[in-house]
């Protein structure tokens, strides 16, 4: 049984969303809720159904649950229909998990370097930091699969080794997968939580890379022991995602052209990244190390004279460049000397002309010190 946050024990399921889910049944009379006359909602008929504007359900419109359960079934994970969530972005799943498990002093293992606002938030509720191979862990929480910041992939062992600790140890896996279908690579990218049955789990991925981040559209499923209390977790952030994103997410991927957009994102993502790996050659080749990513947006480089690279932002802003420096990837101790570059955003031209200023800098500073 995994161990829940302190808070969890003053959970309730909220009594209006479960008077809102039968307000809607034919010929139900609703005194319940506060729900707009549906006459007096925007007429948008020409472009979506009215009711879409209404109150909806919690977990997310049926019919896109579905779809993503077909999707996450089909990669071997155990996601039958009524267990998926649609979030409000996936950055809302880590605030969920958190807020179920994570209590002051709990401690929750992830990957140094990792991605930044899940540490932003494990921290808001008082984590205690370790690494992903630590035993004593309550929670895991990894992106294997193109991660952000490394670019890194996991490999099939590597996977296979951490669903096995997990389960040993009873440590909730909390798998997080916005990058997965930006591959550009054959690597190994099954998801872990398909080898963990019987043990406690929760996988997340996002529509945010795939289609439109402005739309705030994520997808949770977990492990039957931790889903319904998601679920009201949910309820009580924000009732549920917007309903019209949600309309058009699955418009999207119904639509037979899904696949066909997959692909030609990775091919159009394939291309940057070629690209940008030759311009670091170009302008970073004696100065740093990096290792091309298979997927994902990001690439992460070493510098061989390891400055502090947060000490170079505010010359490369004014300069006209931005980029992250890794040191804030860190849960504990930085690593100093690393820097996150995504290479999707930029064209080749930009990319060429930030590289340039980027690389002249770093080389100014590296003179300076050692003036
Ligand atoms: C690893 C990871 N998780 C979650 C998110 C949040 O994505 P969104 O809330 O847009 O789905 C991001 C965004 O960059 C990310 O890199």
């Amino acid at each position: 049984m995994p161990t829940f946050s302190d808070r969890i024990d003053g959970l309730r399921p909220s009594p209006i969303r479960t008077i809102l889910s039968v307000v809607d049944r034919p010929g139900m009379v609703s005194f319940a809720g506060g729900l707009p006359a549906t006459t007096m909602l925007p007429d948008w008929s020409g472009s979506f159904a009215p009711d879409l504007l209404q109150y909806g359900p919690s977990e997310g419109e049926p019919a896109l649950r579905r779809a993503v359960a077909e999707r996450l079934r089909a990669l071997g994970v155990d996601a039958p229909d009524d267990r998926v969530i649609i979030l409000s972005g996936s950055q809302q799943g880590i605030d969920l998990v958190a807020k179920l498990l994570v209590d002051p002093g709990t401690v929750t293992a992830v990957e140094q370097p990792t991605y930044l606002a899940a540490l932003q938030v494990f921290r808001f509720y008082g984590a205690r930091f370790t690494d992903l191979a630590d035993p004593t862990a309550s929670l895991a929480y990894a992106v294997p699969t193109f991660a952000n910041p490394t670019g890194a992939c996991m490999s099939d062992a590597a996977r296979a080794a951490l669903a096995d600790a997990c389960r040993d140890s009873g440590t909730v896996l909390f798998e997080d997968d916005p990058y997965r279908e930006l591959a550009y690579d054959a690597v190994d990218r099954a998801p872990i939580v398909a080898r963990m049955h019987g043990a406690s789990w929760v996988y997340q991925g996002s529509f945010s890379k795939t289609f439109a981040p402005g739309l705030r559209l994520g997808f949770m499923t977990a492990s039957a022991d931790l889903f319904d209390r998601l679920v009201i977790l949910k309820q009580a952030v924000d009732l549920h995602s917007s309903r019209l994103s949600q309309q058009i997410v699955l418009d999207a991927v119904s639509d037979g052209d899904w696949t066909d957009r997959l692909e030609r994102l990775a091919d159009f993502y394939r291309a940057r990244r070629d690209d940008f790996d030759s311009l670091l050659t170009r302008y970073l080749g004696d100065l740093a190390d990096w290792r091309r990513p298979s997927g994902g947006l990001f690439f992460w480089l070493t510098l061989r004279d390891r400055i502090d690279t947060r000490t170079l932002l505010d010359d490369a802003v004014a300069a006209g460049v931005a980029f992250m420096p890794g040191e804030e990837f860190y849960a504990d101790e930085p690593e100093l000397g690393t820097m996150r570059l995504n290479f999707s955003h930029s064209d080749s031209a930009d990319a060429d002309r930030g590289l340039a200023i980027l690389a002249d800098l770093i080389a100014e500073r590296i003179a300076a010190r050692s003036r």
